[in-house]
């Protein structure tokens, strides 16, 4: 059973943590924690047994909301908990009457793509070479999740 709770001042730093255990060297965590102290920020945290094991993490502007990141330990995954954070977003985002969810995935992420697609996510764009790693970039897929669809 997961118990799912805001992401507050409280909680960031374990949130950061995990963020940095997922993708460890790969990414720039500064800027993700400069994007969960930002006002616009919104973001859910998952708990089994009182540990972290997932969090979403969204700008939310307007009716519209980014997801930015959303990510589930490794030993976690596959047991439908990423699929319950995305449920919960968009229940938020119905409760709040929040039109609209948009997010980038790279087109190489196929757990992160049948999750979104499994949870009524429709494909709108590709974004060329969107994602740049050193001298590797990959494309991305955009996809919005509308409530009144
Ligand atoms: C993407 C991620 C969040 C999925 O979380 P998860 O809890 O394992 O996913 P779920 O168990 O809820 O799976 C929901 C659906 O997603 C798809 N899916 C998930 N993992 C998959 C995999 N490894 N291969 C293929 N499809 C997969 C399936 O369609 C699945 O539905 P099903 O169980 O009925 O087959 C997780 O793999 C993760 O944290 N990855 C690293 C971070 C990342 O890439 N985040 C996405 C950024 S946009």
């Amino acid at each position: 059973m997961i118990f799912i709770k805001k992401i507050t001042q409280q909680n960031r730093n374990c949130v950061f943590k995990l963020y940095e255990q997922i993708y460890s060297t790969n990414r720039n965590s500064a800027a993700f924690l400069e994007i969960m102290n930002k006002p616009s920020h919104i973001g859910f945290s998952g708990y089994v047994n009182n540990k972290l094991i997932c969090f979403i993490s969204a700008y939310h502007v307007l009716d519209e909301i980014d997801i930015i990141e959303l990510c589930v330990a490794q030993k976690m995954r596959r047991q439908s908990i990423g699929f319950e954070l995305v449920t919960h977003l968009q229940r938020h985002c119905i409760h709040n009457e929040i039109e609209k969810i948009f997010l980038d995935v790279a087109k190489n992420n196929i757990a992160a793509i049948g999750l979104y697609e499994k949870a009524g996510f429709n494909k709108i764009r590709v974004r060329k070479n969107y994602y740049k790693l050193g001298s590797f970039s990959i494309d991305a897929y955009g996809y919005c999740w509308n409530m009144k669809i």
